[in-house]
């Protein structure tokens, strides 16, 4: 006997015995944002265009012997573009402040490291994810221009004091100024041209060790 075939009915039947509500990225960030607007700094998450800018600035052909640092990853738009640039998911090591966030990358990124914390002051938690691995690089999208200078300073220097000489903080930033002066860490640093497919257009600043 051939099988009945498939009527819309069924369908309707079947969801409304299971209701499914999807929230797009752009909502659940949009909610986060008038909660804790300082925290989150962006109304919507950036776009790919940002987000590949950024990785591109990544080093090639990092393996999983090494780690990769992710700041504030929100819903992943970075965190992507890094998997697409070849930086396996198991180096990844993401610190991100939203626990609804943190549920989100981890279903996301089921190899990656997840640490729903503080970047400002990450502990123990960060130093068992990397385990031992060089870090090859650390991409940020914290809202730096929300903090007092001394702790920019002491993210992005302690950082590159982790990483060592020539290794990458990549930061994207709205500002028309950069939010610490090389020269108060003994680092250079290179901006990458306006990134308008972005509301509002960013730039990649990229800080390094001398
Ligand atoms: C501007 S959003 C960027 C999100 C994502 N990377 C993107 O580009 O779409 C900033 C993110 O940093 C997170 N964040 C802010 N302060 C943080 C902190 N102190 N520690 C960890 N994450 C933080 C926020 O929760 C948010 O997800």
């Amino acid at each position: 006997m051939s099988p009945r075939p498939k009527r819309a009915d069924d369908r309707s039947a079947r969801s409304a015995a299971k209701p499914r509500v999807k929230v797009s990225d752009e909502a659940r960030f949009f909610a986060g944002w008038l909660q804790r607007p300082l925290v989150m700094g962006a109304v919507s998450p950036s776009s790919k265009a940002l987000g590949r800018a950024m990785a591109a600035f990544v080093p090639e052909g990092v393996g999983e012997d090494r780690a990769v640092l992710e700041l504030g990853p929100g819903t992943g738009v970075v965190t992507q573009c890094l998997v697409d640039r070849g930086v396996p998911e198991k180096s990844l090591v993401l610190i991100e402040y939203s626990r609804e966030f943190c549920v989100l990358l981890r279903a996301r990124f089921p190899a990656a490291q997840v640490i729903e914390g503080d970047a400002y002051a990450p502990g123990p938690a960060l130093e068992a994810a990397i385990a031992g691995r060089p870090l090859a690089a650390t991409i940020s999208s914290l809202p730096l221009f929300t903090k007092p200078d001394a702790k920019r300073e002491a993210v992005i220097g302690g950082a590159l004091e982790r990483m060592g000489p020539g290794a990458p903080f990549i930061q994207f930033s709205y500002a028309l100024t950069l939010p610490v002066k090389p020269a108060r860490l003994g680092a250079t640093v290179e901006t990458s041209p306006w990134i308008k497919r972005n509301l509002p257009p960013a730039r990649v600043l990229v800080y390094r060790s001398a």
